[in-house]
């Protein structure tokens, strides 16, 4: 008896421990480190684009502009496998992306605004200009679908909390100016379960594939 218990309180205490190593929290007073956040994120603009635009077809999403804490749970999220991500489980455990870390970048990538067009041209401009310019739009190309569908689903369900134009509010982030074959996965995810959402049987229990176009059509001219 005396041993088993032991043995379970030592299994316990090491899994309390692997848990406190996968998801630590960072200090009260922790300042945000500007210079640290650019170095990190030549690790993250390979898939997430230099300046957190997203790429890849749309398939790495975007995460300029996105809400910090959000971004900051998702990364926790990955950590502790609640939410599975393949292609960043090299980055996603504390050795090489500590709580500090996950701050400063997540911080860095919330500031980043983009355009959804690209200035008009006034005067003359040198073509490196332009190009740094169209770097930083993100534009969605319209998504074939029923509007009126998409328009009314959206705003029967999805508008309290991602707001009226889709552009999020608080910890909620935006679902407009956010790539669609990314958006398409996430509802996929939240319809089987794979993924956690809020309310996740209502909102998606009953989503159609017909739907999730719809819905995706709605949301891709939003930015236009
Ligand atoms: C090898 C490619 C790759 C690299 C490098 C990468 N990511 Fe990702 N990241 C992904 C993919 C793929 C997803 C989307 C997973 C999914 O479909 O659920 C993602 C999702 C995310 C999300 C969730 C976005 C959301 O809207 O919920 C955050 C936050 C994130 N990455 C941050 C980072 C940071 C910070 C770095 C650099 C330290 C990084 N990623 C490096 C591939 C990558
Ligand atoms: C009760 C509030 C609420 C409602 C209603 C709601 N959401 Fe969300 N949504 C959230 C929150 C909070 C998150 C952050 C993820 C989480 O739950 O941890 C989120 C996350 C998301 C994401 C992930 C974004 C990303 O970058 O990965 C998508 C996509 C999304 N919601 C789509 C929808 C759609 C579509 C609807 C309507 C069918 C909807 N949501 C309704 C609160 C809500």
């Amino acid at each position: 008896m005396f041993v088993k218990a032991l043995a379970r309180s030592a299994g316990l205490s090491c899994l309390l421990f692997t848990g406190s190593l996968w998801a630590a929290d960072v200090p009260e007073d922790y300042e945000y480190d500007k210079y640290n956040a650019e170095d990190i994120n030549e690790l993250c603009a390979g898939c997430h684009g230099s300046l957190g635009q997203g790429g890849g077809g749309g398939v790495y999403p975007r995460l300029a502009g996105l809400p910090q804490e959000y971004m900051e749970e998702q990364i926790k999220n990955f950590k502790t496998r609640k939410r599975v991500n393949i292609p960043m489980v090299p980055f996603a455990n504390d050795r090489e992306l500590p709580p500090e870390d996950v701050r400063d970048i997540t911080t860095y990538l919330s500031n980043i605004k983009l355009a959804s067009q690209l200035p008009e041209v006034s005067g003359r401009i040198d073509g490196l200009e332009r190009l740094q310019q169209a770097e930083a739009v993100v534009q969605i190309p319209k998504h074939e679908g029923d509007l009126e569908n998409g328009e009314e689903y959206y705003m029967e369900m999805c508008r309290g909390c991602h707001n009226k134009d889709g552009m999020g509010r608080g910890n909620k982030p935006a679902v407009t100016g956010q790539h669609i074959k990314y958006l398409k996965k996430q509802f996929q995810d939240f319809r089987s379960g794979e993924r956690e959402h809020v309310d996740q049987v209502e909102l998606f229990g009953e989503m159609t594939d017909k739907d999730i176009e719809d819905v995706l059509a709605f949301l891709s001219v939003q930015d236009d």
